[in-house]
């Protein structure tokens, strides 16, 4: 049996979780800093890496203690390097340096972006592993389709030339008058609403697996701005239809994600699709994907999707079983990419 400890402090969570064998979460603690941005209308770097200092201990404590564990239980930590801010990684990877350091315990780096495709094998919501699978991966600061031909093997297909999923989805939230976080603001509203209210566009960006957002924004704002003329003609003014314009968003941004995740799954013959990332909790996107694949579907339960502990645990699960420890020289990269074992890692 091992024990690995995950930590994870890349934006505006702090989270610590104890996981068995890469699968079996003994303890999940994830202290949201959520209401403290929201006043901000987004994640306020300088304040998220204070707030992390002041979560990492207490967080860690909860995570061992529901675990019924000591550090002395533990076989390895792994921690989140990148990619996220870099002041609020700084805060988890040196907690992590230090109880590694004190406890002469392996240390493992861990690419969030794993984290969030490793979350599909936490609790076996996918024990099966037949590879090659098409995973599409949508969060706050990334849109990519990964072909994962087996473990810890990846080659990024597309990614987005402009804002992430989740970026559309806070910018629109922010158009709509909704606040942040967008998703769940939008989701909530776009259930009163009609998704074809509008014909919003889709780039489909043909022969390539790239996204791109930028336009169904712009077009977004030009028809909440429809709805609101000039000041002096106030009395002409419309109620904007937040919920329509929600859900009409809500559809654009699924059939796209859906459409593209299935050619690469087709093109590559994947036996199995995997969604990660914060946007795969949107319910649009979850029911879309299970009723357009043509393979099995792996969709983490909502909180598993979020960020966590219990998904970087899973990853460092596998590194740790490949003998892919990191010495003391670990440091952030706030910038990093999702890259194979195979090859050298940054
Ligand atoms: O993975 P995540 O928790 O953090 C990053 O790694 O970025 O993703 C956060 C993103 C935010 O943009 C948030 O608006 C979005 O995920 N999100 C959602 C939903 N819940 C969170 N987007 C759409 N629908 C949701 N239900
Ligand atoms: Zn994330």
């Amino acid at each position: 049996m091992t024990l690995i400890l995950g930590i994870e402090t890349s934006c505006d969570e702090t989270a610590a979780a104890v996981v068995e064998d890469g699968s079996k979460i003994l303890s999940n603690v994830v202290a949201s800093q959520v209401e403290i941005h929201a006043q901000y209308g987004g994640v306020f770097p300088e304040i998220a890496s204070r707030e992390h200092v002041l979560k990492i201990v207490p967080v860690i404590e909860d995570a061992l203690t529901q675990a019924h564990a000591t550090l002395d239980d533990l076989d390895a930590l792994a921690v989140t390097y990148g990619p996220g801010l870099a002041g609020s990684l700084l805060v988890g990877v040196n907690a992590a340096k230090a109880i590694a350091f004190a406890r002469a315990l392996p240390l493992i780096g861990v690419n969030h972006l794993e984290g969030h495709l490793y979350a599909n094998w936490l609790d076996a919501s996918a024990d099966e592993k037949e590879f090659p699978m098409i995973a599409l991966i949508v969060s706050g600061g990334h849109s990519e389709i990964v072909l994962m031909r087996g473990e810890g093997d990846y080659e990024l297909l597309g990614h987005t030339l402009d804002d992430a999923a989740g970026e559309a989805f806070d910018k629109v939230a922010r158009l709509l008058g909704l606040g942040y976080p967008g998703g769940p603001a939008i989701q909530k509203a776009a259930e009163q609403g009609n998704p074809s209210a509008f014909k919003l566009p889709r780039a489909w960006l043909r022969g390539t697996y790239d996204f791109s957002f930028s336009g169904l924004k712009t077009a977004v704002l030009h028809l909440v701005q429809s709805f609101k003329p000039a000041l002096s003609e106030a009395k002409g003014q419309k109620r904007v239809p937040v919920a329509d314009i929600a859900a009409s968003f809500q559809a654009a941004v699924a059939d796209v994600l859906v459409d593209k995740t299935r050619q690469a799954a087709e093109e590559f013959r994947a036996t199995r699709i995997l969604l990660a990332g914060g946007v795969s909790a949107n319910a649009q996107l979850r029911k879309t994907m299970l009723a357009r694949a043509h393979v099995p579907v792996s969709i983490p339960p909502i909180k598993l999707c979020l960020d966590n502990a219990a998904m970087i645990a899973a990853a460092g699960f596998r590194q740790f079983a490949r003998g892919e420890t990191r010495g003391w020289d670990l440091d952030v990269v706030p910038a990093l990419k999702l890259q194979s074992a195979v090859g050298s890692r940054q």
